[in-house]
């Protein structure tokens, strides 16, 4: 079995509030690995801990528990030889200097490994072309637009050429148009230059697009570690569309919102997700209590999406129960 380049080793990390001194778990026992050449997408809703977790594999954060290796170096023990291998495009374009220009800030990232201009000069009017950045190559980094900074950003990341790239939240905040541009970029570079990548986000269609794996995280806790297409498949089975020759009674209906959390009724069709695939025998009682009459039964086309947004809300449906 090929070599994990990440190992993502029981991570937890809690953040101080600074006016209540409150504690706040960021992130809890996170573990997973990324084997070399594989596209991960880590995905949450919003606060799920991704940029903590992000920032903690990049050596920005040190954990309060737990161990980020990169290519078997700790990144807290052995910093500098662990982040050689490792570039990141942070939240907000943190690596874009607003007063250079956007040659000029590849021009000074290069500087800032050590690389005189003439060295990387090819590499560099390679980048603005792959990048559509050549027209604005003279244009100050204050004056771009934020998917040109995006942009801009992940091209700065490249120059370092690093096995391993790190994106988070690539497309958050851009337009349709720039998001579909920068997710054909990430396309492009995923297929032909063979990076490790992990993508944070919660657009779907860059996972959808990019990603072959996804750890999914809510509320600083690991809830999946799936390839894509086997949690598509998986939810697949479960997701079942019954046209119904006649309507529900409240009764009915009462059984299956208790039953099935996660279902739809439109006129006489009827959709749900069951949670164990020996469930059908229970809606098939439900149905039978009143001899509802079945037209037909389908299996239903599942999205990642639909996936994404029943993980989240099993979860929590559990934590309200445990509340309760
Ligand atoms: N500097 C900080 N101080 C206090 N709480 C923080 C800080 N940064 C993040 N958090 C909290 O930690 C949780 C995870 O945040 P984050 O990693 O930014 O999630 P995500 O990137 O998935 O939106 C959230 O509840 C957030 O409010
Ligand atoms: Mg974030």
């Amino acid at each position: 079995m090929e070599e994990a380049i990440i190992k993502v080793e029981s991570i937890s990390k809690n953040y101080k509030k600074r006016k209540t001194k409150e504690i706040v778990t960021a992130i809890e026992d996170v573990s997973f690995e990324v084997k070399k050449g594989e596209i991960l997408g880590l995905l949450g809703p919003n606060g799920a801990g991704k940029t903590t977790t992000i920032k903690t594999i990049c050596g920005l954060l040190k954990p309060d528990e737990g161990t980020v290796y990169i290519n078997g170096y700790d990144v807290t023990k052995h910093r500098l030889k662990s982040l050689n291998h490792i570039s990141a495009v942070l939240e907000g374009n943190r690596n874009v200097y607003w007063r250079l220009t956007v040659k000029e800030n590849l021009e000074y990232f290069a500087g800032n490994r050590g690389k005189t201009r003439k060295q990387v000069s090819a590499r560099i009017e390679e980048l603005l072309e792959q990048f559509n950045l050549k027209a604005k190559e003279n244009e100050l980094g204050s004056s771009l637009s934020r998917g040109m900074q995006q942009k801009l950003a992940v091209a700065v990341a490249m120059l370092a050429d690093s096995d391993v790239l790190l994106l988070d939240e690539p497309t958050l905040g851009l337009d349709i148009e720039t998001g579909y541009e920068l997710r054909k970029l990430l396309k492009e570079i995923v297929e032909r230059e063979g990076k490790t990548i992990i993508i944070s986000t919660h657009d779907m269609p860059v996972v959808q697009d990019l990603c072959e794996r996804t750890v999914i995280i809510n509320g600083g806790k690991v809830i999946a570690d799936e390839n894509v297409d086997r949690l598509i498949s998986l939810f697949e089975t479960r997701a079942y569309s019954l046209t119904l020759g006649t309507d529900l009674s409240t009764s009915q209906l009462n059984r299956i919102e208790a039953t099935f959390p996660i279902h739809y009724l439109n006129e006489k069709v009827l959709d749900v997700t069951l949670e164990k695939e020996n469930d059908i025998y229970e809606l098939m009682d439900i149905l039978k209590v009143e001899s509802t009459k079945i037209i037909k039964i389908d299996r239903s086309t599942v999205d990642f999406e639909q996936v994404f947004l029943q993980l989240i809300r099993k979860e929590e449906d559990h934590a309200i129960s445990s509340v309760n």
